[in-house]
């Protein structure tokens, strides 16, 4: 390759940011999105993502689920231009249900941005988000949005993260009073205190200070509330943590910044501090070893297959993350699971509106390819020889139904249909060892939906499902499984590859089950 063209590849590595935003819905991150986007110039209008949560849009009305729940169910992907960086966010869905999908689109991102509600704190769904990209170590940024609101005290919120979450936190700014009280934050780093103004707050003043004992701060903010920030900074000067980048890349510490994504009061100093410190795209493990973005080759892998975005046509969408090299429509690429040379000849790159045709993109960037049925999650593409990608995580099940067909002359096609959607990922299939009866496990409740909506729309077939009582499902590793000792409060099934699990119905059965078989090793996914 020449010397161009391998400053072109670093210098488009370089300038890319790949991110998804974790939040709990409700805690704003459609409005955050729609901020950042339009500091971008990708949307012009206010509004415009909030339509398509409404659902309103067709790129999204792909499924009559989201339009009769007004939510998107797969996760997709927006693109813009920020100063001189190109900006990738994966959009993960904010409703209760959230599925596989959610969390394997993480695998995606090369650090996550975590939205707090100022008054409710940490809660479940970031939680759960949380400990997947801790689990990959990745960088964690923390937006404390709604400040303009009642919420609880900052120092609150960090004991919150460092009990909850097992994370430290460092403030890059801090709030000058809360609530009906807040006149702005100030900023640690750059020494300056933003202003909001106004009683709808909506124009910010930007003051460079010597440092937050300066009296200008005293004549802006009055007395009490600059005493109180005084008290607060010196707190953290003397018992905060110091900011350490390496930390911060460690996934160990989280810079934390508060704002108010609705008044726009934070966002765009959250941005570009973020900007600065979050990662460019990642190296990558594989069976060759980690592959840097820089290497010349293109590769990548599919973390994410949507199917049917529309209806007309029936196709179905495999999500690509570019690892290394420059990718190039109509280039041909070896499928490595399949052993086959393959053209990429009709991706498309997913903006904030509209499905784009991509002529080229670079590592960072995820691009969506047709998929006739030859790719599965997990797949790898490469222009190299044999590159395989460390494995995309399975979850661990926590929701379980009993699947029936109601006609039994449509078995074939349920068969099919199962078969086909598990390989997408959407459900995980168990066999009851007793009576053979099917079961399927899921992590969220929209994952059966999907399923029984699926199974008529394409295969044409009615399903039944009785919810089941069991929470947990553990792979057992044993010599000796004896089917006796998993009855009361769990049954013992067999997954696709015909690995004993069971399902438990509660902690307690499940610890009782590990002390009486003191040999076995129960995993929480397929070994
Ligand atoms: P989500 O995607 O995380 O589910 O949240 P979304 O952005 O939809 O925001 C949830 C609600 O919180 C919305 O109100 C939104 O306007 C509000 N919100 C977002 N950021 C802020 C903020 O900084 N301050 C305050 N006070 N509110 C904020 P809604 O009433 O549900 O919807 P809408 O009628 O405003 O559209």
């Amino acid at each position: 390759m020449s010397k161009t063209m391998d400053n072109q590849l670093q210098q488009e590595v370089d300038k890319r940011r790949t991110f998804a935003i974790i939040s709990h819905p409700d805690a704003g991150k459609t409005t955050l999105t729609e901020k950042l986007l339009l500091f971008g110039g990708a949307i012009r209008e206010a509004g415009t993502v909030k339509a398509r949560k409404a659902s309103k849009h067709a790129t999204s009305d792909w499924m009559e689920i989201e339009k009769q729940r007004g939510i998107s169910v797969t996760s997709s992907v927006m693109q813009f231009d920020y100063k001189g960086h190109r900006i990738n966010i994966l959009d993960t869905p904010g409703h209760q249900d959230f599925s596989e999908d959610t969390y394997r689109t993480l695998t995606a991102a090369d650090s996550a941005v975590m939205l707090i509600d100022v008054a409710k704190g940490v809660e479940a769904q970031t939680i759960k988000l949380f400990q997947v990209c801790a689990k990959r170590g990745i960088p964690i940024f923390t937006f404390i949005n709604k400040l303009d609101r009642e919420g609880r005290s900052p120092f609150d919120l960090m004991e919150e993260l460092e009990q909850v979450l097992g994370i430290r936190s460092v403030p890059m700014n801090w709030p000058i009073g809360t609530g009906r009280d807040l006149c702005g934050v100030y900023d640690r780093t750059l020494n300056q205190v933003e202003l909001f103004q106004g009683d709808d707050h909506s124009t910010i003043q930007v003051q460079k200070v010597e440092d937050y004992n300066d009296p200008v701060i005293r004549e802006m903010a009055g007395e009490f509330l600059h005493d109180q920030l005084c008290q607060d900074l010196e707190l953290l000067d003397v018992a905060g943590d110091p900011f350490d980048m390496e930390k911060v890349q460690r996934g160990e510490l989280t810079p934390v910044f508060f704002g108010s994504a609705i008044n726009n009061f934070g966002v765009q100093t959250f941005l570009e501090n973020f900007l600065k410190l979050a990662p460019k795209p990642e190296p990558r493990k594989s069976t060759a070893g980690l592959i840097e973005p820089t290497d010349e080759k293109f590769s990548g892998y599919i973390f994410k297959i949507q199917a049917n975005m529309n209806p007309a046509h029936r196709d179905r969408i495999a999500f690509l993350r570019i690892v290394s090299g420059k990718f190039q429509r109509g280039m041909s690429v070896k499928h490595v699971r399949a052993g086959k040379e393959i053209k990429l000849s009709q991706p498309q790159q997913f903006l904030a509106q509209d499905r784009d045709i991509v002529q080229e993109a670079f590592p960072g960037d995820i691009i969506g390819l047709f998929d006739p049925g030859i790719f599965r999650i997990g797949d790898s593409l490469s222009q190299a020889s044999e590159i395989v990608f460390d494995e995309l995580p399975t979850f661990s099940p926590e929701i379980f139904a009993k699947v029936t067909v109601k006609n039994a002359l449509k078995h074939k096609q349920y068969q099919k249909g199962i078969d086909q959607l598990t390989e997408e990922g959407t459900i995980q299939v168990f066999n009851t060892v007793s009576f053979d009866d099917t079961l399927l496990g899921v992590v969220g409740q929209l994952q059966f939906e999907v399923f029984e909506y699926r199974m008529k729309g394409e295969y044409g077939v009615d399903v039944q499902l009785q919810r089941m009582p069991y929470q947990f499902a553990r792979w057992i590793i044993d010599d000796n499984i004896d089917p006796s000792k998993f009855r009361i409060n769990s049954t013992l099934v067999k997954d696709k590859k015909g690995n004993y699990v069971v399902l438990f119905e509660n902690e307690y059965a499940m610890r009782t089950a590990m002390e009486k078989n003191p040999t076995a090793k129960f995993l929480e996914t397929a070994p």
